[in-house]
């Protein structure tokens, strides 16, 4: 296993020890939830009686291929405990998710989340947000309107193209716009101008939703809470 994969590997298993009998359980998307997934399997046929929601279809697949207990997150109101992968992370646990598509759900449930904890190996972690894009998801009717309000607004947005060579498209059927972020005014101006324009259905900005982080090493995990690093 390469470096990376063993660093998403060790992350994703310390987060699973949070997981609890009983507990709702909202898997996230993405190559590294995808070890947490496997983990929680693993401790599912060991005897822990979970049920979980899942952030996209390939998640759901994944889970069940598992043998994990999934529900419609449409009859569900709140979950214990949400684990998921991130793009970019600074150190107060303000994060950038997205690339793999699954901005939208996996912001609604984290939203619902009691606790999130976001895991990733060092390669994530920056000391400011914007090295990558931010994902915008975007309803397909609207997204040359949204991506010129976008423009105006100094951000740089690119429709993401999927493997196909057509517009890549979400599990609700939407487009994706990957928006470099304006130069001025901090990207927290910049996702509140964003609610205010018709055709935006979410972004991948997680501003305060993780309340802490693992980060994998080849054969160690660190954790840091929100309030401070343990
Ligand atoms: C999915 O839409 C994303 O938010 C992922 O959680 C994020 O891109 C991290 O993915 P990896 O774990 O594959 O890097």
């Amino acid at each position: 296993m390469i470096t990376s994969d063993l660093e998403k590997r060790t992350a994703a298993q310390a987060a699973v020890q949070e997981v609890r009998d009983g507990m709702i359980v909202g898997l996230g998307t993405g190559s590294t939830a995808a070890f947490a997934i496997a983990a929680l399997g693993q401790r599912c046929r060991e005897g822990l009686a979970i049920r979980a929601v899942a952030t996209s279809q390939r998640t759901e697949a994944a889970a069940r291929a598992e043998g994990i207990s999934i529900i419609d997150f449409a009859d569900v109101a709140a979950i214990d405990l949400c684990i998921d992968g991130v793009d970019e992370i600074d150190p107060d646990l303000r994060a950038i998710k997205g690339a793999g598509g699954a901005l939208l759900r996996e912001k609604i449930v984290a939203q619902a989340a009691r606790r999130m904890v976001a895991i990733c190996g060092g390669g994530k972690q920056v000391p400011k947000l914007g090295r990558g894009p931010l994902p915008i998801e975007v309803l397909p009717f609207a997204h040359t309107f949204v991506a010129a309000r976008i423009a105006d607004l100094g951000g740089a947005p690119v429709l993401r193209i999927g493997e196909n060579g057509a517009p890549y498209r979400t599990d609700q059927d939407n487009v994706v716009l990957d928006c470099g972020l304006p130069q001025a005014g901090g990207i927290g101006a910049f996702v509140m101008e964003l609610q205010h324009v018709a055709g935006v259905l979410g972004h991948g900005y997680f501003p305060d939703e993780i309340d802490a982080l693992y980060v994998g090493q080849v054969d160690d995990v660190m954790r840091i809470e929100r309030s401070g690093t343990e």
